[in-house]
């Protein structure tokens, strides 16, 4: 165990599942993520299983959550219809039921081994989600949401990225040529499915938050839009208001 870092409480529960810890340590030396091989997080006080089919939550987008249910509330949407686009793991979702039960929401995400632990992860939290297989740029969305939320994929090939990234998968992290496809093509969409007044949740990349301002404007001159920081102090949200 000479180079890793692990806390106490991972070594706990690495110790509760694995007997022999050895192959273990080398597997996490090579960079393999630790959360894979205890195999769930905790996700906004959630339990959410992981493997290497799912992105493993990040700690920023529990603010996302967050931020969305504050914004949910005060818009007084607490029975809205949610769609969540690139769902993973479930997270979002999940922790979105959980706190706010009288939301409906749908999942997508292209990942059939996702919605799998999609899947169970919401049967596990005892939350009711309706998870379906689509591709977002093939996707002709005819129901009305009153939120749309997202943390699409938006690391282009050669960006910068840490060593573990590379054991999660490609298409959850990836997309070639504009980072901004997933959010234009989401905007774009949600003309069609957004109800008139609606809000629109992204994670996004600190970089991109400029750009994203101007193309969401373009697309809802009347709205609010607020790009918001995360606990770094990068900007990460970005939340369209339609009133
Ligand atoms: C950055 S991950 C976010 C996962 C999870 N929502 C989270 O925040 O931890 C993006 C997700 O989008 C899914 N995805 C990628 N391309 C997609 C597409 N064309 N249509 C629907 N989902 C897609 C990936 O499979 C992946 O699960």
């Amino acid at each position: 165990m000479s180079n890793i870092k692990i806390s106490k409480q991972d070594l706990q529960l690495l110790q509760k599942k694995y007997t022999n810890l050895d192959p273990i340590f080398k597997k996490i030396e090579k960079g393999y993520p630790i959360q894979y091989l205890i195999g769930n997080v905790d996700f906004y006080g959630y339990k959410i299983d992981v493997n290497p089919n799912v992105l493993i939550p990040r700690f920023e987008t529990e603010n996302l959550v967050y931020k969305t249910i504050e914004y949910i509330k005060d818009l007084d949407l607490r029975d809205a219809s949610v769609l969540e686009i690139g769902t993973g793991s479930g997270c979002i979702s999940i922790s979105l039921k959980g706190e706010l039960e009288s939301l409906e929401i749908t999942a997508i995400d292209i990942n059939k081994k996702a919605l799998m632990t999609a899947r169970s992860n919401a049967r596990k939290n005892k939350v009711d989600i309706n998870f379906i297989y689509k591709d977002i740029f093939k996707y002709d969305l005819v129901n009305n949401y009153d939120v749309i939320i997202s943390n699409p994929p938006y690391i282009t090939p050669g960006d910068e990225v840490s060593e573990n990234t590379k054991y999660e998968p490609y298409n959850a992290i990836y997309v070639d040529g504009d980072p901004l496809l997933y959010y234009r093509e989401i905007i774009k969409v949600s003309l069609n499915a957004l109800n008139k007044k609606g809000l629109i949740a992204f994670e996004i990349d600190e970089d991109h938050g400029q750009e994203l301002v101007k193309i969401s404007k373009e697309y809802y001159p009347k709205a609010k839009i607020s790009l918001e920081k995360d606990l770094a102090g990068k900007d990460r949200y970005l939340f369209i208001i339609n009133e």
